[in-house]
């Protein structure tokens, strides 16, 4: 009999909620094919040797924090603080913590493609085991991003400084892979500063904090969905599939679906299946303008000088200036450049190099090793310079390469 529940919003029954301890070395069933946007009901060992090698983009992981609470935490009004009591958090020590970890990240690297990534979200409860776990296991650190809560709960005791923040650690799957990172999106998305890795967001509250018919929260842990939006946004693209195996009340799966991403969650406990179910099928996906991010021109196909001669936006013959219309050039057929010595500087009448490649002869004419032909050359306009890189979104836009 198959060690999981699969399901797709449909309610499941309740199982055993007492801690199990975990099982390392899941022999598994050979994987079948990968089939996204569902829920996985069962321990997540099990079911992340059901998911083929290679098959997922990235993974979001919210684990258990092993917080190790001794007795209740009591406001000073001596109301009960509602915090992480539930079995799943418990582990008989470090060591099984450990093992648990090391299993799971094993098995999450597995499945990840060759450039794939993850994103594992904790507390100094057990960030820093879970980070030199992944080391371990060869995983490359990209960043560790600090989630500031505007809005955290205070330390009632007074005993130590206001937790504040949770981490977050962004890996690739290894030291070659080549994650997706929108960096052109993030920077736009921060009104064009570079985004940083310290994010200031609220802790989950208000109408997105799900609630049972008694008005209790359904899960004492779920994310905001601010942060998986910036977690989505920034590291993935549409179409991808994004999993995450502690899945809980599914914050992984709603804001994936909004993004136009393809998600699976894996959770043990029936209820939130069933929370997270009701949820991610209330949630309307983006359509595909809404979801078009900002790309880097690198990640663009490249445009060559040549073909802006060769799409006639610039004539053979057509003369172009450094930015103060002390050198020119004229541009020949084939896409090189040809100075015109007599407004070529002292040193390029000197040099033997009188023609080349936009980017050759600007290094020259300015006694340099290097030079970036797009920005240094100039044509002239109604009687203004511009500089030829403006024509490149011409020359896209033309191959198609690129909607204006
Ligand atoms: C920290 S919570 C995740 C909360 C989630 N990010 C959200 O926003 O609702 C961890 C979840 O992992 C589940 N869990 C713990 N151990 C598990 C295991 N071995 N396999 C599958 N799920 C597990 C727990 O039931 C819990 O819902």
């Amino acid at each position: 009999m198959s060690l999981l529940k699969q399901t797709e919003f449909k309610k499941v029954s309740r199982p055993d909620k007492t801690h199990r301890k975990p099982r390392i070395g899941v022999s598994a069933p050979s994987p079948e094919p990968l089939s996204a946007n569902r829920i996985i009901h069962g321990d997540c060992l099990a079911a992340l040797a059901q998911i083929p090698g290679g098959s997922i983009d990235l993974v979001f992981a919210d684990p258990p924090y092993n917080l190790q609470l001794a007795g209740d935490l009591l406001r000073p009004n001596d109301t009960r603080v509602d915090g992480v009591d539930q079995a799943w958090d418990k582990f008989a020590s470090f060591a099984e913590y450990d093992q648990f970890s090391r299993a799971w990240l094993a098995e999450v690297q597995r499945v990840l493609k060759p450039n794939g990534a993850l994103w594992v979200i904790g507390s100094d409860h057990n960030i820093f085991r879970v980070g030199a776990a992944l080391q371990d296991l060869g995983f490359w650190i990209q960043n560790d991003v600090v989630w500031r809560k505007t809005n955290p709960m205070p330390n009632f005791r007074g005993k130590r400084f206001t937790n504040a923040h949770e981490t977050m650690i962004w890996a690739a799957r290894d030291q070659k892979a080549k994650p997706t990172f929108n960096y052109e999106a993030m920077k736009a998305f921060n009104d064009d500063l570079q985004m940083r890795s310290d994010w200031l967001i609220p802790i989950c509250s208000g109408p997105e904090r799900l609630r049972d018919d008694g008005g209790r929260k359904a899960h004492p842990t779920q994310k905001p969905e601010a942060l998986l939006h910036r977690v989505i946004l920034s590291s993935s693209k549409p179409g991808d599939v994004v999993l995450d195996p502690f899945f809980g009340t599914g914050t992984t799966g709603a804001v994936a679906k909004r993004l136009g991403r393809q998600w699976i969650g894996i959770e043990r406990d029936a209820d939130y299946v069933a929370a997270a179910t009701e949820r991610i099928g209330r949630v309307v996906a983006l359509g595909p303008d809404a979801l078009e991010t900002a790309r880097s021109k690198r990640s663009e196909p490249r445009v060559a000088f040549g073909q802006i001669i060769e799409l006639g936006i610039l004539e053979p013959g057509t003369k172009l200036w450094d930015e103060r219309g002390r050198v020119w050039a004229e541009v020949r057929a084939d896409g090189t450049l040809l100075l015109a010595t007599a407004a070529a500087t002292k040193r390029a009448r000197d040099s033997t190099q009188q023609s080349g490649s936009i980017h050759r002869l600007g290094a020259e004419v300015q006694g340099k090793t290097a030079c970036n032909g797009w920005t240094f050359w100039h044509f002239q306009v109604d009687g203004m310079l511009k500089p030829i890189d403006v024509l490149r979104d011409q020359a896209k836009r033309q191959l198609g390469i690129r909607h204006s």
